[in-house]
């Protein structure tokens, strides 16, 4: 265990966490003049046994290919959609089958900046309206001269220029909507940022950037990370652990440093000479 991390206390961890779909896509005509339907019955595994931890402060990594299991795991733990089976729990709590009236205090802990960051940012409001939204939320009976001083001091945190609050998201580039996002998700004041592959739609200099930023709000405010992406280097520069997930389950759970350095499953491998050996910094 990371000395860094080593007293502090577990945040969020899961307990052989399932998830199972039924498989939609499998749904079309062909398949069903073909197979005589009994394919609309097919279940997927989209999480097949998941159990892992998270402490307050860590900087985890979930790596894995296209249909792995990330998105799921997360929605999972937002509660976002149900457990098949298995246990998640925030404080040691356990919230798996906690109703949402109740699951609020631990899902304020949460704050996920989605895989479509670009669409979650309402086209017709100004990028004030758009940060005042979650202040409403959180800060109901603050003047509003409190919030926009809070707006801009959230700006200043992810490095933007006041002046951009006028501006609708569409007037922004892709570096600076993301910045926005992360504003946005900072004004709930989390004890969690999980980022589902938040910089893979950016170029490489602005995605470091913004990996840098993440470093700086979990130094700085001990805000844990989760974050998400099928680019093991990206996640190794940023994570100090993280797990490889492969079909709805974990292969390698460790730290970067010796995944990275010593993988000893042959999906890692692959994972890691996918990469070009990009230089961060
Ligand atoms: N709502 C759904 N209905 C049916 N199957 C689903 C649903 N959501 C996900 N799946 C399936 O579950 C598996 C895991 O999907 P998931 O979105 O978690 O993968 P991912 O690792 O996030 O992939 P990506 O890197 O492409 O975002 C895939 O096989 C996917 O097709
Ligand atoms: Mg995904």
């Amino acid at each position: 265990m990371n000395a860094r991390l080593e007293n502090k206390k577990t945040l969020i961890r899961t307990d052989s966490l399932r998830v199972t779909f039924r498989n939609a896509r499998v749904f079309s005509l062909f398949s069903k003049y073909l197979f005589n339907r009994h394919l609309n019955r097919h279940l997927v595994n989209a999480l097949d046994g998941v159990s892992f931890s998270l402490k307050y402060g860590e900087r985890l990594g979930i790596v894995g290919e296209s249909g792995s299991g990330k998105s799921t795991l997360i929605h999972a733990l937002a509660k976002l959609i149900p457990a098949t089976s298995g246990s998640i729990f925030v404080n040691e709590d356990d919230v798996t089958h906690m109703a949402w009236r109740d699951f609020r205090p631990y899902r304020k802990l949460v704050q996920i900046i989605f895989q479509d960051f670009c669409n979650t940012l309402n086209p017709r409001m100004t990028l004030e309206e758009i940060m005042l939204e979650p202040l409403n939320i959180r800060f109901k009976n603050v003047p509003k001269t409190w919030k926009t001083s809070k707006i801009k001091s959230l700006f200043d945190v992810v490095m933007l220029s006041s002046s951009l609050l006028s501006r609708y998201p569409d007037q922004l580039s892709g570096g600076q909507r993301q910045r926005v996002s992360i504003a946005r998700t900072l004004a709930m004041e989390p004890k969690l940022l999980i980022c589902d592959e938040i910089v893979s739609a950016l170029d490489v200099s602005v995605q470091a950037q913004i990996l840098n930023l993440l470093k700086s709000l979990n130094r700085d405010q001990g805000i844990a990370i989760l974050f998400i992406s099928h680019d093991i280097a990206v996640t190794e520069y940023l994570c100090e652990n993280m797990m490889v997930m492969k079909d709805g389950r974990i292969l390698e759970y460790g730290s970067s440093e010796a995944i990275c350095g010593d993988p000893q499953h042959p999906y890692t491998k692959k994972l890691i000479s996918c990469v070009p050996s990009i230089h961060i910094g």
